[in-house]
């Protein structure tokens, strides 16, 4: 499969370390949450930025429809407990939202004090469900990327760059 880098190492690095100061001003203490598999290779570099103190747990979540609505399975949940803490979710890619406004719903069920929304992609012109992030690394176009977690059935996960498929 051939890709074209839209996004190289260089600048991604860059762009992490920003939001992670950013990140690092916002909070004495934060839990991060990603969202496995996707947002992997981010929250490794996001976290090792942020110089306070962060707690890192994941959780993968798989969506599936159902027979109006698509539905969320938890195939694993996080095992710190974040009531009354600071949590910043942290996914790979805004599409069309569905995804993050259902793990969104859920951890606002363990009733952190606060909770705030952190993806490296946005794509806003794909959005269906009204949901926000809170720190963006970069909007993008209607084109699916991989790379830096982000797969196209499982390839491209472990590229340091952006790229699109060309198919
Ligand atoms: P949403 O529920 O439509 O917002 O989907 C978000 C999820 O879809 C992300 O966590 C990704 O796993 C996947 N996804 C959406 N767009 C892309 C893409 O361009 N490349 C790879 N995965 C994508
Ligand atoms: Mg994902």
């Amino acid at each position: 499969m051939r890709v074209r880098p839209i996004i190289n190492s260089f600048d991604l690095q860059k762009r992490v370390i920003e939001l992670s100061k950013v990140i690092e001003k916002d909070y004495e203490e934060v839990y991060v949450i990603g969202l496995l598999n996707g947002a992997f290779m981010f929250v490794s570099d996001l976290s090792r930025h942020i110089r306070t103190n962060v707690f890192v747990d994941f959780m993968k979540a798989s969506s599936y429809v159902g027979d109006k609505s698509s539905n969320l399975n938890i195939l694993c949940d996080i095992s710190l407990d974040i009531k009354d803490k600071d949590v910043v979710l942290v996914d790979d890619i805004l599409d069309t939202g569905k995804t993050l406004s259902k793990v969104k719903e859920l951890i606002l069920s363990k009733h952190p004090k606060s909770l705030k929304i952190c993806v490296l992609l946005d794509k806003p012109s794909k959005r269906e469900v009204d949901v926000k992030a809170d720190y963006v690394g970069f909007e993008i176009e209607d084109k699916f990327v991989v790379g830096y977690g982000l797969d196209y059935n499982g390839f491209g996960r472990n590229l340091d760059f952006i790229a699109q498929i060309e198919i």
